[in-house]
């Protein structure tokens, strides 16, 4: 959920409030974690790509379904400390699946004294004897840009980095010497700052990297006696984060990983059993799955171990306000409201430094519009009082508005969600001259939206602020196809208030008349961040709800590049929230940029929809229903992904830059075109004698159009002139060109006649009068006679309007 109306968003939405189920990490009982931990063991998550395991010689049958899953071929890849222990899995589960592989390790004992050559050689030797790619090499990582240098040398290029290596210097904190301090961060922290860097503009240039980190519970959790490996691992973190975002133009993700192992490290505290148990194996497959280049992943935090994975977030409670306006902010003021400071109920799941600052920008602007030292309602309480009877709200009709338009309206709406002249099909939405012209089915939303909003703040009992407002949902249902001009007159009531804990929801219905006839009806779901927990009911039988599309490769994926302006121009439509056009007002929000509609996304999907499978037939658009996921910048690219499945289309749009699904769960009814077969309008006539006859070349073509476009192979336009000005423009498209004409015409396997200018420029150009038109046609004038006395203007090829001779004589009887 990415849209509200009048503060950027916030906080979560209600896909996001859902009990995130806390699992904790297995018990422990080694040296990273003497405390342990407690809670049970999930099962290995199965849909997880398998590495076979490091020394198992494949089978032919497992060979053979390994090379159907993830692969490395042509990959290059670095592991640093690769040998011994988790270093060790990695480096032989990369080669197994084809990469070629640089085995890093300096070869020292686990407190960093010594060195040797003899751990990376045995792993490249088990490499090859498998028949993988590998070579080792024996620098530390401090002296990073050494071991890129090896994969250069060896394979020609870098494209991922395990920054692995690692040695413990464990003591209680007062006892750490300095030189125990720093090796540690040498080796951990700046280690795998020097390699990487190293390797970063390698894979800047070729666009593509992935990097992992390795880190520690101890540095996440803490862990007694590990001051300085607990600081340099949660360093490393650190690192991965910024890394994350300077990479991510330039396809390099970076992740990282807090695995838990039986290995060198952990075997002296550690017994037998739960060494054998927590393989490196185990951890090994989440590394290739977050190294693959399908894997859009990046700037994450995992642990892992036994053959289970879990995504760590941040989490933030709501917070208090502990200062009025013009009051000086006292520790006895901090005291007094430490119970809210730290009370995690509602909390908030920060991603970014931008959502972070949002709550300051906005607890500055509660205290200015305040003045008073006391915790601001909208972000403490319940936007609802508690002794609130719903009853009393749901059914409430909130507004009718009346919305009227011309055809500017649709046009503008039609250019807001992508549409465009140079797809000849789009005319009938751009064009009002169109023979077909009608209005986009999505912007039936449009009218509904401008009546809604006025009616929510005034609800008695309700306390809503209508700056915590996300969009979370949308469902549209159409009756009738949308008039392309007129008066709309749409009536909003409340259908449910929903408690989702975090926040409210409202479901709004809003119906909208033509007349007295109901031409559409919108469901607007409505999330009021931090309003919920007033003990109302978690769902509702009035909601119209997404369904995930199904489990197969999508039958269909069109894509759209919006443009930098897409929002500037979709918001002419009446979204007016400056979120999506002000920068300063999107930073405020915590938004890099402002961001695009969720509703002008909405509408790019929606004509998608409709022209893959429906031919671009409004009249067979029934209802379309979508969840917002994730916000859209404007100029990234949009991938419709759609199912058929009978007469619904389920998708979801997908933001192609990131991988992130802005809509998820969206579908479309549509009905079939027996259903409602495609009604064709007659064509509009000026009052011509010419009318007649190009009718009749209408329904000729329609009949025989396949041989007359082999036959002619042009394109002509006429423009008829009456009293000695341009009346009507007719075109009679026999041969289609260019391509986007030609391939419709084809589809429909003959040319066209219709209204207007040439879509694509004509091949001859005639002007004459209404009634030299007809002097022609009736051969009672010569056309080269016309021509040479000035009544027929030609433009164009020429010679062509000798093949125009041969249909048009046919009508001399006319
Ligand atoms: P390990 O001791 O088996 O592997 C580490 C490897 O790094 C060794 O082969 C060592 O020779 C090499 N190494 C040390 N200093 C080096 C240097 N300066 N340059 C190149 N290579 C060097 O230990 P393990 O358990 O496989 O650890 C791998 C990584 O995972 C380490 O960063 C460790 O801190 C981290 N880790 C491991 C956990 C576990 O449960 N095993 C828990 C949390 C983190």
């Amino acid at each position: 959920m990415h849209w509200c109306r009048h503060q950027p968003c916030r906080g979560r939405g209600p896909d996001q409030d859902r009990p995130v189920p806390l699992v904790s990490p297995p018990r422990r009982r080694c040296l990273h974690f003497p405390e342990g931990g407690g809670g049970p063991v999930p099962p290995p998550l199965s849909t997880l790509p398998r590495a076979l395991p490091a020394g198992a010689v494949a089978a032919a049958g497992e060979r053979s379904a390994m090379a159907a899953g993830l692969r490395f071929d042509g990959r290059v890849v670095l592991v640093t400390g690769a040998g011994g222990g988790l270093g060790r899995a990695y480096a032989l589960a990369f080669a197994e699946r084809g990469a070629s592989v640089v085995v890093n390790d300096l070869g020292g004992d686990f407190k960093g004294y010594g060195k040797s050559s003899s751990a990376a050689d045995k792993v490249v030797n088990e490499i090859r004897a498998k028949g993988g790619k590998a070579v080792p090499n024996y620098d530390s990582v401090e002296d990073g840009e050494k071991l890129v240098k090896s994969a250069l040398e060896a394979f020609g290029r870098i494209d991922i980095v395990i920054n692995n290596a690692g040695i413990l210097r464990d003591r209680s904190f007062v006892r750490i010497s300095d030189e125990d301090w720093d090796i540690i961060h040498r080796i951990h922290l700046r280690g795998s700052f020097l390699v990487t860097r190293a390797a970063w503009n390698h894979m800047k240039n070729q666009k593509f990297g992935r990097i992992i980190m390795t880190s520690s519970a101890a540095g996440i959790y803490g862990n007694f006696g590990q001051a300085n490996y607990s600081a340099a691992k949660l360093g490393l973190l650190g690192l991965s984060n910024t890394i994350a975002i300077e990479g991510r133009k330039y396809n390099i993700h970076c992740n990282t990983i807090a695995p838990t192992a039986g290995s060198r490290l952990t075997q002296t505290v550690m017994p037998q059993d739960l060494i054998d148990a927590f393989k490196p194996e185990y951890v090994a497959p989440l590394v290739l799955w977050l190294c693959h280049e399908s894997c859009m992943e990046n700037g994450s935090l995992f642990e892992v171990g036994a053959g289970w994975i879990g995504k760590l977030r941040w989490e933030r409670s709501l917070g208090a306000i502990v200062r009025g306006k013009d009051e000086p902010m006292t520790p006895e003021a901090v005291r007094d409201k430490w119970e809210k400071v730290c009370d995690f109920d509602n909390a908030s799941k920060p991603r970014s430094i931008q959502e972070s600052i949002s709550v300051l920008n906005d607890a500055l602007s509660q205290i200015e519009s305040q003045g008073s030292i006391s915790m601001n309602s909208t972000s403490s309480g319940s936007a609802v009082s508690s002794s609130l009877d719903t009853t009393n709200i749901v059914g409430r009709e909130l507004t009718t508005k009346v919305y009227t338009y011309t055809h500017l309206e649709p046009i503008l709406y039609a250019l807001g969600v992508g549409m465009s002249t140079k797809d000849p099909d789009h005319l009938k939405f751009l064009f009002e001259g169109s023979e077909e012209f009608c209005c986009l089915p999505s912007f039936g939303v449009i009218p509904a939206q401008t009546s809604m909003f006025d009616g929510i703040p005034s609800l008695p009992g309700l306390n809503i602020d209508l700056a915590k407002m996300l969009h979370g949902e949308q469902y549209l249902e159409l009756y009738k196809p949308l008039p392309t001009s007129g008066q709309l007159t749409s009536v909003s009531t409340i259908a449910d208030i929903l408690d989702k804990g975090s926040g409210a929801v409202l479901l709004i219905d809003v119906n909208t008349y033509c007349g007295k006839d109901l031409v559409c009806y919108n469901q607007f779901s409505l999330f009021f961040v931090g309003a919920g927990g007033f003990g109302g009911k978690r769902t509702s039988e009035k909601a119209k709800v997404t369904v995930n599309p199904p489990k197969r490769l999508p039958d269909a994926v069109l894509s759209d590049v919006t443009t930098t302006d897409q929002a500037a121009l979709y918001r002419l439509s009446g979204d007016w929230n400056p979120l999506h056009v002000d920068p300063s007002f999107a930073a405020l929000g915590g938004f890099q940029k402002p961001i695009l509609h969720g509703l002008c996304t909405f509408g790019f999907a929606a004509r998608n929809v409709l022209k893959q499978f429906a031919n671009n037939d409004v009249t067979r658009f029934k209802a379309i229903k979508v969840r917002f996921a994730k916000p859209v910048i404007p100029g990234q690219t949009l991938q419709t992904e759609m199912w058929k499945e009978g007469d619904r289309i389920h998708f979801q749009t997908k933001v192609k830059e990131t991988g992130d699904i802005a809509i998820a769960g969206g579908y479309v009814d549509i009905t079939s075109a027996i259903d409602k077969p495609f009604a064709r309008e007659p064509l509009k006539t000026a009052g011509l004698q010419s009318d007649l006859v190009f009718e009749e070349i209408g329904r000729r073509v329609k009949e025989i159009g396949n041989e007359l476009v082999k036959k002619v192979n042009a394109i002509f336009q006429w423009d008829i002139t009456k009293d000695g000005k341009t009346a009507m423009q007719w075109n009679c498209i026999l041969w289609k060109y260019p391509v986007s004409i030609l391939s419709i015409d084809l589809k429909n396997g003959s040319g066209a006649v219709y209204q207007g200018p040439a879509r694509s420029s004509a091949d001859t150009t005639f002007t004459l009068s209404d009634q030299d038109f007809m002097d022609v046609v009736q051969q009672k004038t010569n056309p080269q006679k016309a021509f040479f006395s000035g009544k027929l203007k030609v433009k164009g090829n020429i010679m062509l309007s000798q093949k125009l001779e041969t249909i048009l004589k046919d009508y001399a009887k006319l």
